[in-house]
């Protein structure tokens, strides 16, 4: 490479080409221009830990104000400190349960005090575990409920009245590839995650007229702390099993998860509302009528396929 820059034949270097190097090399690897979400003012629930942290931490690398809110102060002072150490930004922090709607209040009040309104709003925050349906008890059915459902209604409706009386605003909501589905041994999260998916597709009906937009992504797997402690029993293979029925033959990673939820927040995608967008390397898609066959041997398959063609 360098003697085609003509740096060892005592040629001058041809700076087009040495203009060409530098731009591989420093090519931004986001898909997004820097300033995509620059001075937008965003809310993440749950954005302390995992997902939300990640859609947290790309948010402000695009130029956003972003605010996070968490259960716990010290989980939120140590995201902050990372957050603010690789962007060089200030985030804002707020102890919030979202399942309390006076805390909910209390917080979008104190929002509206430092920034004056907000723009945007990912509705993050989540709780889930694995149990069979008939030995849930009635708090523990609540407990989900009241985080992923309720939690929802509590900060859509605060932030939402904030965007109604500036006539703008954009929410994301978080739900997952079974919120359609149903899925076993996930019941309050499948029945309270439906719930959201019915209230992003209501309000983005109800409140266009104010200029707010509602959509949902719907996660597959992605490896996250929270996630994998509570949903991945070690004992059972079960990520091995998950990998096996993945067609993309892998877990989603957190950067991709945030990458869709920007696009989402851009006001670039301002025609698009009401939508459910899916990214799970197409997990969900794969219990389709001849997916028995589709994991045997290739080659195999084919010459089944030829041997059921009508003879000429
Ligand atoms: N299986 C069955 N029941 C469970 C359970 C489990 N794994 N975990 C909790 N419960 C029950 C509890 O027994 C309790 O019911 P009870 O009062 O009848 O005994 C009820 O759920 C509430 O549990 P508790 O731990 O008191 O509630 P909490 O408010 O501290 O926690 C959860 C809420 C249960 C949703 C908890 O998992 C949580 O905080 N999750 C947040 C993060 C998260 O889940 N992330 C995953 C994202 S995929």
């Amino acid at each position: 490479m360098f003697r085609k820059v003509g740096f060892c034949c005592g040629q001058p270097p041809d700076f087009r080409k040495l203009l060409w190097i530098y731009f591989i090399f420093h090519y931004p690897r986001s898909m997004f221009r820097k300033d995509l979400l620059s001075q937008k003012r965003i809310v993440i629930t749950g954005g302390a830990t995992g997902l939300g942290f990640a859609i947290a931490s790309k948010c402000a690398a695009l130029g956003a104000r972003v605010a996070i809110l968490g259960r716990t102060q010290a989980t939120l002072d140590q995201a902050k400190k990372d957050i603010e150490s690789s962007h060089a930004l200030s985030i804002e922090t707020f102890v919030c349960d979202v399942r309390r709607s006076d805390d909910v209040e209390n917080v979008a009040a104190s929002i509206m005090q430092v920034w004056g309104g907000v723009d945007q709003l990912v509705n993050n925050a989540a709780g889930n575990f694995l149990c069979a349906s008939e030995d849930l008890s009635p708090n523990a059915f609540k407990s989900v409920v009241d985080i992923v459902l309720s939690g929802t209604f509590h900060c859509t409706q605060s932030f939402g009245k904030q965007m109604i009386a500036q006539k703008s605003g954009n929410i994301v909501n978080i739900v997952t590839t079974y919120a359609d589905s149903g899925a076993s041994f996930v019941l309050p999260s499948a029945c309270a995650k439906a719930g959201v998916l019915a209230m992003t597709r209501t309000l983005a009906v109800e409140w266009a007229t104010y200029g707010i937009r509602l959509n949902a992504i719907a996660p597959g797997f992605f490896p996250t702390e929270g996630a994998w402690s509570r949903l991945v029993p070690p004992q059972m293979k079960f990520e091995e099993r998950l990998l096996s029925r993945i067609p993309a033959k892998r877990l989603g990673s957190v950067d991709e998860m945030a990458t869709l939820a920007c696009f989402l927040l851009a006001d670039e995608s301002a025609y698009m509302t009401g939508q459910v967008l899916t990214m799970d390397g197409g997990e969900s898609l794969v219990d389709s009528m001849f997916q028995e066959i589709a994991n045997s041997d290739r080659a195999q398959l084919k010459k089944a396929f030829l041997a059921l063609r009508p003879k000429k």
